[in-house]
């Protein structure tokens, strides 16, 4: 079969021949026909991941048919463990080191494998496990997201940042974006926000107080200079989710101003298979679909990598493995 695998850090991932896995116990054989790009596959071309495996199958996002012919989506995130608040020690996402989903086949646990969402088609249902379980986890399990509250969700062209996006709208709440760029804040208003800002425009926090009079949540994955913009435009008992750090370490934090505003400063990563359960039924029931930026042929998957570094992205890189 064909599979995508790291051969070596800082060179593009390559196509290779593996044999079609053969199942351990509890396993199901899955039949790819999708998969999704996320950032942690760059960084893992980049060496900016721990516990790289030269050699291993890439990709943590993937839909497909198992044996009996049932259309199915896989859960990325491999042993949580039983606590809900955090991971075990043993948590890992797929692909890298485990066999990923960038390959024709996944040999898989079973407990991983769930009943594709019947609105989707096997490209947006690839789009959602991971991006979509990292942005549920963030806005309802984290942050508490109710219906009514403001919103804040910044760099709205990211996969997580759009599903946060989507998800807050379903129930209700208003919602501004940023973005560096026009034309994805164009987009993010097509799909119902409500206010869009560019975060390299600096007046842009002057604006959303002017608009929406604060924000009570935010939902970041840049982290950096402009962190401390957050603290500013939060209301008082706001809360400020952040699941990754893309603009590098945050400083300039005033404490009296998260105390005095009795603020939360919440990190969050990936999600337990019950968010992920949580997760799925809540796309069922809001018919929630994917955005997808681009789809590239499987045997086109460089490409996709090249848009992701590139950031010209609005929504998730998807690959059709049917070519
Ligand atoms: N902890 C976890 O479980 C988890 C899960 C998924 C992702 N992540 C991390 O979250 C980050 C985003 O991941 P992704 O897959 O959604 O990536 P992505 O699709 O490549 O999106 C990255 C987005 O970051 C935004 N951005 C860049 N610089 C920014 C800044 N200074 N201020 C605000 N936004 C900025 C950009 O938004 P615009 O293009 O709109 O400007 C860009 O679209 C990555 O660092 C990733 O590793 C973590």
């Amino acid at each position: 079969m064909k599979a995508c695998i790291i051969q070596q850090i800082h060179q593009p991932p390559i196509l290779t021949d593996k044999p079609i896995p053969t199942l351990s116990e509890n396993e199901a054989l899955i039949s790819i026909k999708a998969s999704a790009l996320n950032h942690r596959d760059v960084y893992i071309t980049q060496g900016l991941y721990p516990g790289i495996k030269l050699g291993a199958t890439m990709g943590a996002d993937g839909s497909g048919t198992d044996t009996q012919g049932r259309q199915v989506v896989i859960n990325p995130g491999l042993d949580w463990g039983s606590n809900q608040a955090y991971q075990a020690k043993s948590f890992r996402v797929l692909g890298v080191p485990d066999e990923g989903t960038f390959a024709d086949f996944i040999a898989i646990n079973k407990k991983y494998v769930y009943p594709m969402p019947e609105h989707l088609t096997f490209l947006e249902a690839a789009a959602l496990p991971l991006a979509g379980l990292t942005a549920y986890r963030s806005v309802f399990k984290r942050a508490h997201l109710q219906a009514g509250d403001k919103v804040l969700i910044s760099g709205v062209g990211g996969g997580v940042a759009l599903f946060a996006l989507q998800f807050a709208l379903a129930i209700g709440c208003q919602v501004a974006v940023t973005s560096s760029s026009e034309q994805k804040l164009e987009k993010a208003l097509s799909l119902g926000a409500h206010y869009g800002y560019s975060y390299k425009d600096e007046t842009w926090t002057k604006k959303i107080i002017a608009d929406m009079q604060g924000v009570d949540v935010v939902v970041d994955s840049a982290g950096g200079p402009g962190f401390i913009n957050f603290i500013r435009i939060a209301n008082p008992g706001g809360r400020i989710v952040f699941y990754g750090g893309t603009h590098g370490n945050i400083d300039g934090v005033n404490p009296q101003q998260i105390f005095w505003k009795q603020l939360s400063i919440l990190g969050s990563t990936m999600g337990s298979d019950e968010d992920f359960s949580d997760m799925l039924d809540f796309v069922n029931q809001h018919k929630i679909k994917p955005v997808i930026s681009n789809v590239f042929g499987f045997t086109d998957i460089v490409s996709g990598f090249d848009v992701m570094k590139q950031g010209s992205q609005m929504g998730k890189i998807v690959f059709d493995h049917s070519h």
